[in-house]
């Protein structure tokens, strides 16, 4: 029995979370069991929480100016979750990921260029070269056996049409892979050959499953880290989304002043949250250290759970293998239905929001993402609901 009690049922109706007050623009159905957005359905853990109240304790919230304890607790968990030595000076801030990522596309690209990403992805990439008026090249990924890997023949092909900018997604969301080491180093000298900038997404580097490591692109090499731009951010690890809280690390000086050029003298958004910034401290602690482990136990537990439980039930399920993040990706082609009736049975009959897999791009046709962030006997009910499939 450890310290913190994830099975515990929060009720999270009526606190405006977006998880659940979008069910029916996202799905067409009010009340279907929400397994979608990412984040947890467990609590925040006590210390970030208590971190918040002391900070409310001083009556002014006024503009403030970042401490070296938040540069410092970054360094301190770069360096000990993942082995990767940075400087202060590489830190900037961003209210997020996706933020970051639009803001890179404005920084290192013009209208017309071409973007690279890797899809099935996280639909907002999409979004962030799109929406700028940048062209999306796909370097699709490749189901081997029951994982996916890199195409890096087309990989190749393709950085070599003057793409400026890479996304990757590591480890990857909806795949759920974290990428090896080799893998990253390929990836990382064909965009430096290709002059292409790698913008790297490590915003689920924390949620590694027993067996599997992650790998800082940055850290591999200097080379590889003077053409990289990593954006990591405590808000999936620590269920802390709500505080917009997010670091962008880059080590080259004119990567670094033409993305803080965009952040500070262009949108003026560097001055952050008060919250966001003592619960980063807080969360990259040796107390976070033991929560994390904790909570890494109990989602590797919902994984297995999961697994044993389509297996016996729902065979026709199939799973990938399962490495990193608490986002599953589950393949439904076996039962031979549309997309559109697959999409139907789960909201409607079985009355499951899952992430449709359409979203991530063409290639999730058929597959559905499942967030595993929940106590186990919410999945139990959310699985047993899948019967509706198999009558
Ligand atoms: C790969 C990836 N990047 C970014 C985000 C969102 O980041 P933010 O909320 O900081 O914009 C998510 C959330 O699910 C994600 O999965």
């Amino acid at each position: 029995m450890g310290n913190y009690n994830f099975d515990e049922i929060i009720n999270r109706e009526d606190t405006d979370s977006l998880k659940y007050n979008w069910r029916e623009r996202i799905f067409g159905k009010d009340d279907v069991l929400p397994l979608w957005v990412a984040d947890m359905d467990f609590k925040t853990p006590d210390f970030c929480l208590e971190a918040i109240k002391k900070r409310l304790s001083h009556p002014i919230l006024g503009y403030y100016d970042y401490p070296d304890s938040f540069y410092n607790s970054i360094k301190w968990w770069m360096s000990k979750r993942h082995n990767w030595e940075i400087e202060t000076d590489w830190i900037s801030f961003s209210p997020g990921i996706v933020p970051a990522l639009s803001m890179c596309v404005m920084a290192f690209t013009n209208e017309g260029d071409k973007v690279l990403v890797q899809s099935p992805v996280y639909h907002p990439f999409y979004y962030a070269i799109e929406n700028q008026k940048r062209e999306i090249v796909k370097n699709p990924l490749k189901i081997v056996g029951d994982r996916y890997e890199m195409d890096f023949e087309d990989l190749e092909h393709k950085l070599k049409q003057n793409v400026k900018l890479m996304f990757l997604c590591n480890p990857h969301n909806p795949v759920g892979r974290a990428w090896e080491k080799d893998i990253l180093q390929r990836v990382g000298d064909l965009c430096i050959k290709y002059n292409c900038i790698l913008v790297s997404d490590e915003i689920h580097s924390d949620l590694i499953m027993q067996g599997y490591k992650h790998t800082p692109m940055a850290s591999i090499s200097k080379e590889i880290s003077m053409n990289t731009i990593t954006l990591m951010a405590p808000s999936k690890t620590f269920n802390l989304a709500g505080l917009a809280t997010a670091e962008v690390i880059i080590e080259n000086k004119e990567l670094r002043e033409g993305f803080r050029y965009v952040i500070s003298d262009i949108l003026h958004m560097f001055t952050g949250n008060i919250f966001g910034v003592v619960a980063l401290e807080a969360a990259y602690s040796e107390k976070g250290v033991i929560w994390l482990e904790e909570l890494l136990d109990y989602l590797s537990a919902n994984v297995e759970f999961m697994k044993d439980f389509l297996k016996t039930h729902h065979s026709k399920i199939r799973v990938f293998e399962h490495q990193a993040t608490y986002l599953a990706w589950l393949d439904f082609s076996q039962y031979k239905l549309s997309h559109k009736q697959l999409s139907d049975k789960l909201i409607f009959e079985a009355g499951v929001g899952l992430n449709d897999g359409a979203i991530f791009g063409k290639e999730g046709m058929n597959m559905m993402r499942i967030n595993l962030a929940l106590p186990k006997s919410q999945l139990k009910a959310a699985l047993e609901r899948l019967t509706i499939l198999d009558n």
